[in-house]
Parts: structure tokens; sequence; C-alpha cells
């Protein structure tokens, strides 16, 4: 068993020492308090999940819903009113609507539709290393990671090019994690922001239809009908909201880990054909999303001998259960190599009804994203390879990613 100081509350209050290397406190509750119940800040009674089997059963569990404006009082202690209105859609809904949603926006976000992006994606890439300072150090985080998927889901979407950088500050803004009424409130600002613009958006492309995911889906329909107003404007708002964050994070740990495994870069450099497995590894290694993966239990769950008390809240860890040592053999390596039984089980991407819709766009963009740094720039290396990295600090452990990433491209 691992020591660590009070883990409870190390993970409830996410302290430094916690978001700088989260995998003793999770150790130790996979040991000890695999149901672990804790208070974090928003004040919400919490049980947090970390055990894989446990993991894995409560991602696809319908006593655990997702649906919420069903647990309106807790979630407006956490998120606040107004993102009501943008949150009509697959994420935060339980069947039959969840049903109903996903497969209008599968019938539209189709394997085609993503495969068509990749000659764009990699315009993007090149640009984007294009306007990098390649002598220097450069934070590898606002110059390519962040901006690289909020331009392929514009491009999906079919924002227009001279509309995206306003876009991409309301996603920022809304994306960002934190408390106090100031942040609430800018939140709150470009969330409306946001609605107004897709509500506009989506009047245009009804007019003038282009040949993208936005004009695709006011236009599709099955034998119940399609989707309502506010629904294609959240959808919208969650396939951006969903697909940004995330995907930006994943490059940062990507490349860093990378860096810091030699050898495992090497693999991947010599092999080119590895980097999907790359992908896969570094998705159950150190995957962005950590314990984003809000449920509400509809009534009273027992989960490995815990009684979670209906109306808790409950977070799936999946940066805990990719770590498992009963799932994973010697979980704390990073591996390209690792049997790929092992690597397809990851719950990187979630699992059950909710498993992630941009999973194929999020392998091809960090496909596409390291092959082209890596193959560009055969030097590239950490600016201070002695120095830790440093994590972003947030108030709960929802999402992992690096607060900055020093690199030089071309060192000389
Ligand atoms: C759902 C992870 C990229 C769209 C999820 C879930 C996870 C996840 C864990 C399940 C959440 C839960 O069960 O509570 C990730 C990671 C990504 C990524 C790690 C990048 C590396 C994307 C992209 C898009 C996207 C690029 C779209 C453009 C969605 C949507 C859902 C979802 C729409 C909701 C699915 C549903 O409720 O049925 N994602 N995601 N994601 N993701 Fe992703």
């Amino acid at each position: 068993m691992t020591t660590v100081e009070d883990p409870v509350a190390a993970a409830a209050r996410c302290t430094p020492e916690f978001r700088r290397n989260p995998h003793p406190v999770y150790a130790h509750l996979r040991d000890e308090a695999p149901v672990c119940p804790m208070r974090p800040p928003h004040g919400i009674d919490t049980y947090l999940i970390t055990r894989y089997e446990d993991a894995r059963a409560a991602l696809s569990d319908p006593r655990l819903s997702k649906d919420m404006y069903g647990a309106m009082d807790a979630y407006r202690r956490i998120f606040g009113d107004s993102s009501l209105a943008l949150d009509d859609n697959m994420l935060n809904s339980d069947p039959p609507k969840h049903t109903r949603l996903r497969k209008l926006v599968n019938s539209e976000f189709t394997p085609r539709r993503v495969e068509s992006l990749r000659p764009r994606i990699q315009d993007v890439v090149e640009t984007l290393l294009d306007g990098c300072e390649t002598r220097e150090p450069v934070d590898l985080l606002p110059a390519f990671a962040f901006p690289l998927p909020i331009t392929v889901i514009c491009e999906l979407l079919g924002v227009p090019r001279d509309e995206r950088s306003q876009v991409q500050g309301w996603s920022t803004t809304v994306a960002n994690t934190g408390f106090g009424e100031e942040f609430k409130q800018a939140q709150a600002k470009a969330e409306e922001s946001m609605h107004a613009y897709f509500a506009d958006l989506l009047a245009r492309k009804r007019s003038r239809p282009g040949d993208d995911l936005l004009s695709a889906l006011t236009a599709t329909r099955d034998k119940d009908g399609g989707l309502t107003e506010n629904e294609l404007i959240s959808t919208a708002f969650l396939l951006m909201f969903a697909g940004h964050k995330t995907t930006a994070f994943l490059i940062g740990n990507a490349v860093y880990h990378l860096l810091a495994n030699p050898a495992q870069l090497r693999a991947v450099r010599e092999n080119p054909e590895l980097v999907g497995r790359a992908v896969e590894e570094l998705v159950r290694y150190d995957g962005s999303v950590e314990t984003a993966t809000f449920r509400f239990a509809t009534e009273d769950v027992e989960i490995a001998g815990t009684r979670i008390p209906k109306g808790a809240l409950v977070q799936i860890a999946l940066t805990a259960a990719n770590r498992d040592p009963l799932k994973f053999e010697s979980p704390d390596q990073f591996d390209v190599m690792r049997p790929q039984t092992e690597q397809s089980a990851h719950l990187g991407f979630g699992h059950g009804i909710h498993y992630c819709v941009g999973a194929p766009l999020a392998r091809l963009e960090m496909q596409l994203a390291l092959t082209g740094l890596f193959s560009r720039f055969p030097k590239l290396a950490l600016a201070d390879p002695a120095s830790e990295p440093r994590w972003m600090e947030v108030p709960f452990p929802a999402f992992r990613g690096l607060a900055e990433l020093p690199i030089v491209l071309e060192p000389a």
C-alpha cells in the first residue's frame, strides 16, 4: 500500500502535490477506499470510484444518471444557471432522449466525415508549426495544442474563418474551471454569447447549407423527427466544448511524456506506424479526462460494498482506473508496445452509451499532430529537461493537463 498524507483531502481539495502527481493518492484509494466519499469545494457529497472494474461498470450503470436537468439543485451549485440552455445535449441526458440525440448526431458525424478532415488537419498542423519560433523556447500549448483542435472543430461545424477567433475566445472561457462570482459571471457571459452565435449560425446554415456537420444536422431526420433548435445549439456547443480542452491537454501530455521517455519516442520515430498505438497508450497512461465523468445516483446504489445514497454525485476517476494493476501489467510504465488487448481496454474515452462520440476524430488529430511535430523537428526537445513539469491547477480534478510546455523545436 502506498502511504499518502490524508489522501481523501488531497483528492477532494486537489492540492498542488496531488496535481503534480495524483497516482500515489489514487493507488491508496484503490486499495483502501475504492468508492470514496468526499466533500469537494462545491459542497456536494461525492463518491469517487478508482478501481477499473468498478469504473467500467459505473460508466454503464443505468442507475447513475447524466440527466443534469433531473439533478437540478446539485447541478446549479456546481455550474450555475447559465449553462442550462446549452446543455440540452446527449452528454447531459439519459435514454430515451440520449438514444435519440446520439443516433441523429452519429448519422452525420460519420467515419467518412472524420476521414475527409484529414488533409485539412494536416494543413492546420503545418500552418501552426510554420508560425512557431524554432530556435528559442516556445510554449507548445498556446502555440499548437490549443489552436489545433478548436480550428478542427470549427472546420467540422462550418464556422466561417473570420468568425473563429471570437468563438475560440468564448470556448476557452467556458472551458475554464473555477469558482467565485467574477469567474461565474465571465463564464455566463461567454455562454450567452455562444448561444446567440450558434442560433444565428444555424439560421445561416438553413438558408445556405454547406457540406459541414452543422448544415447536415439541421436537415437530418429519423422516424421521430430531427433535433430541436435548442438541441442543435447545445450539440454544436457540446462538440466544441468536449473536443477542445480534452484534445489540447492530451497533445501536451503526449508530447511531454514522449520527450521524457526517449526510448519510447525513438520506437515511434523508427516505426511511424506505431503512432496509433502510442496515442492509445498515452490516453491510458496520462489521459486528459481525469474525473469529468459526473453522474447522479437516482436511487441508493451499492458499489464494492459502499452505499451511495440517492442524489449523491458520482465521479469515476478514469486516471485511476487506467492505472489499476488488477487490469494492466506494470500500469505505471509508459509502454507503446503494451499488448493491444490491454491498450484497447483503457477507459480514457469512457465506456457504455456515453463513450466518446469524437474518439475517431481525437485519434486522427493526435496521430497527425504527433507525426507532424516529430517528423518535421527531429531534434525537438524540452526547453529545460531538468525542471519538473507544471500541471494546471484546478479546484477539482476534472481534467488533467499541463499549465505550460516549453520546448525548443530546433535546438542548436
Ligand atoms: C464523451 C473523452 C475528444 C465529443 C466523452 C467521454 C469521455 C471523453 C471520457 C465520456 C464522458 C462520460 O461518460 O461522462 C475524450 C477525450 C478526448 C475527446 C480524452 C480527446 C483526447 C472529443 C472530440 C469530440 C468529442 C474531438 C468531438 C468533436 C464527445 C461527445 C461526448 C463525449 C459529444 C458525449 C457522448 C455521449 O454522451 O453519448 N469524451 N473526448 N470528444 N465526447 Fe469526447
